[in-house]
């Protein structure tokens, strides 16, 4: 049973110690990593994935319930605890999505009677978060950028079932983020994402600053940023619609405009 992970710091690009130190996340955490483009932070999820021991280049850390972790989740896939969704899909077997799926259920159930269940269910996940459904017979290869990261995240969340998520830039994929947030939330799991979206930074529990390659600070959501985040969510909601206009070859009007004031 996996309860917390630790990051311990090591250093940033300059060599010198990382400010924050230490970093423990518990089951049920959401956790989002912000920080300008270049400024590391895909590096800090890649430091997570591979269980870092002192031996990446920022020098960090990671323990599972406080010990290093055991060597099986790395060198057993069906053992491995984290799943992570990249910035970039290119890595994927041409099968088409129900293989896909059903290969991934085969390895990590054991009740096989329950692999078309699971399958169903990845997909249904899957096509809550896109504008086109997607189907089960195209080609993992067919599918557009946002399909594959939405059948990425229903395949880590619903079929690897791993207790821990990685997400790197959600929101890049087009996808509808804050849906995809809401489905994650109702899985007890520890759910990190990499963000630039300050909707899905106020929606999580805290957050991790990073900044020339270091973790600089974590800010907890407080209750005014909660007050905040309603405004947010309100004028993001609003930018959603003109960009789902603009979508489906609409156009924008001076009246649209005056909602954001
Ligand atoms: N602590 C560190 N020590 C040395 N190099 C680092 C450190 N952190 C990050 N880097 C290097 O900095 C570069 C940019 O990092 P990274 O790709 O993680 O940035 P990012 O924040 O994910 O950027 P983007 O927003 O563009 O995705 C990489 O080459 C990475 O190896
Ligand atoms: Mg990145």
């Amino acid at each position: 049973m996996i309860k917390t992970i630790t990051i311990l710091g090591g250093h940033g690009r300059d060599g010198q110690r990382e400010p924050v130190e230490q970093i423990e996340l518990k089951m049920g955490d959401v956790a989002s990593i912000v920080g300008p483009t270049g400024s590391g932070k895909t590096t800090l999820i890649n430091d997570i994935e591979l269980f870092a021991n002192a031996n990446t280049p920022t020098g960090r850390r990671i323990l599972i319930n406080g010990q290093v972790a055991p060597a099986e989740y790395r060198d057993n896939p069906a053992r491995n605890p984290i799943a992570l969704i990249t910035q970039h899909t290119t890595f994927l077997a041409d099968l088409p999505v129900n293989e896909f799926l059903t290969t991934h259920a085969r390895i990590r159930t054991t009740d096989h009677s329950q692999v078309d269940a699971l399958v169903g269910k990845a997909l249904s996940f899957a096509n809550q978060l896109t504008g086109e459904p997607i189907l089960v017979h195209s080609r993992m290869t067919e599918l557009s950028g946002g399909q594959t990261r939405a059948l990425l995240i229903a395949d880590a969340t619903i079929i690897c079932n791993t207790p821990i998520v990685l997400l790197d830039e959600v929101e890049n994929a087009g996808i509808h983020r804050t849906r995809a947030l809401e489905l994650l939330r109702q899985y007890q799991k520890i759910f990190i994402f990499v963000t630039h979206d300050p909707r899905i930074a106020l929606l999580s529990d805290y957050r991790i600053v990073i900044g020339g390659g270091s973790m600089t600070q974590v800010l907890h959501t407080d209750e005014h940023e909660r007050a905040c985040s309603v405004r947010v969510s309100r004028l993001d909601d609003l930018l959603s619609g003109l960009r789902d206009r603009i979508r489906i070859g609409g156009r924008l009007t001076a009246e649209m405009m005056e909602e954001f004031s």
